[in-house]
């Protein structure tokens, strides 16, 4: 009678959006998930979004018909000009091999699955922290993962120098997950200079470096500055996968819209790697679905709508930075002791508040601001409307 299955603990993230529906406080705030909100508190659909649904709507030459397992193909090959840049050696010789995927998790664990079968007993080596799901995804593939230094707690930095010795310690030939921008949940990339470092320790070790986009665009707001590090290493020739989500960048979250890419050594082999992603995907859910990918295929191949999608990008990632601004200015007039530098220095959708794991939790229970235990704040759901009560309760925990 399956007495014998215990019950799970709540997802660290979105149980915690569970445990905030849950909560009847009429003060009650949502910065759990990384998930857009307008500045009245609301999720947004994209304008560019809503009118390529209407293109798609009156378009009569769609069909529901199944796609086939690796996706759609011309949705593919938009999706690999926007990781690496429309100039890029790698598209014109025909290197990359690209499966439309379930968003970003859903790359994720193809990428895994290829792991498992063709590189089998290869460590995955993640940024410690990171987004948990990367541990998990491995975990639950069956394929080894090790953590590698990445965070200076004392300066709330970028451990550079930990993070290439484990790279340089880590066997010739391993794969490092790297966030290509916005970190999560640190807010902290490396700059150009420090990429450039780790690139070359990658080279020389043989690794295989696996970007994770799942935030092009929030970083900098801008696209291609976002791609700067992918696009480095694609140029040097070091072997890469990506992982890539339009969840948030398209506000797609729901729809599970993404590609995983893999770089290859001839055209020849692009086509066995794809032929076996075929294989791979059909096993696990036979192909994707339909909708979010014509979307995003719709706006990235019409100029009008790409451009205005890069301008509601742009407005996105401004909204959380003024918001940043906003709460570090009211931590600064409440006095509230400590730093909080970090919070307009670090980038995306997320701050890394620092607050402790008690902190964090007395910010949930005591003032019902649903944030992370590691004391990560999504920035994305902080709004003129809650910004000074999240920045009271953070100096009512920091002060008791
Ligand atoms: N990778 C990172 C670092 C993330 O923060 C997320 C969350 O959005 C994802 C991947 C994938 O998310 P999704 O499956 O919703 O695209
Ligand atoms: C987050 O980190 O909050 C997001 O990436 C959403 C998720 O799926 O965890």
């Amino acid at each position: 009678d399956w007495a014998n299955v215990p019950a799970a603990p709540l997802d660290p993230i979105l149980g915690m959006s569970q445990r905030f529906q849950a909560d009847t406080d009429p003060r009650k705030v949502n910065v759990s998930i990384g998930a857009y909100r307008t500045d009245e508190g609301k999720p947004l659909v994209l304008n560019c979004v809503k009118k390529a649904e209407k293109i798609i709507l009156d378009n009569t030459t769609l069909n529901k018909e199944y796609l086939p397992q690796r996706g759609d193909v011309t949705y593919a090959a938009l999706c690999q000009k926007m990781l690496f840049g429309e100039d890029s050696q790698l598209l014109k010789d025909g290197l990359v091999a690209t499966a439309q995927t379930l968003s970003g998790t859903g790359a994720l664990r193809l990428g895994a699955e290829f792991v498992k079968r063709y590189a089998p007993g290869t460590a995955v080596y993640i940024s410690s922290p990171t987004w948990g799901t990367h541990n998990s995804i491995m975990d639950q593939a069956g394929v080894p993962y090790k953590p590698y230094q990445y965070w200076d707690k004392e300066n709330r930095n970028l451990n550079l120098a930990g993070m290439l010795d484990d790279l340089k310690a880590a066997p010739d030939g391993s794969i490092i997950m790297l966030h290509a921008a916005a970190h999560n949940p640190t807010g902290v990339d490396p700059t150009k200079d420090q990429w450039d470092q780790i690139m070359e320790v990658c080279k020389a070790k043989g690794h295989v470096c696996w970007f994770d986009s799942a935030y092009q665009g929030f970083a900098t707001g801008c696209l291609e500055k976002d791609a700067y590090a992918l696009r480095k290493f694609a140029e040097n020739g070091l072997p890469l996968f990506v992982s890539q989500s339009f969840a948030k960048n398209f506000g797609l979250y729901g729809e599970r819209v993404g590609t995983f890419s893999l770089t290859c050594g001839s055209s020849d082999t692009v086509k066995s790697v794809m032929s076996q992603m075929d294989i791979i995907i059909r096993n696990l859910y036979s192909n994707p679905p339909k909708h979010g990918a014509n979307i995003v295929k719709t706006v990235l191949s019409d100029p009008e709508l790409y451009q205005e999608w890069r301008d509601e990008l742009l407005a996105m990632s401004v909204r959380i930075q003024d918001m940043r601004k906003v709460l570090f200015d009211e931590l600064i007039r409440l006095e509230t002791p400590g730093s909080w530098k970090h919070v307009t220095d670090q980038i995306g959708m997320f701050s890394f508040t620092g607050l402790t794991p008690e902190q964090s939790k007395a910010m949930v229970e005591k003032h019902h601001i649903y944030m992370l235990g590691n004391g990560r704040v999504s920035m994305a759901g902080v709004t003129s409307g809650n910004v000074k009560y999240i920045a009271a309760a953070i100096d009512d925990v920091v002060r008791n």
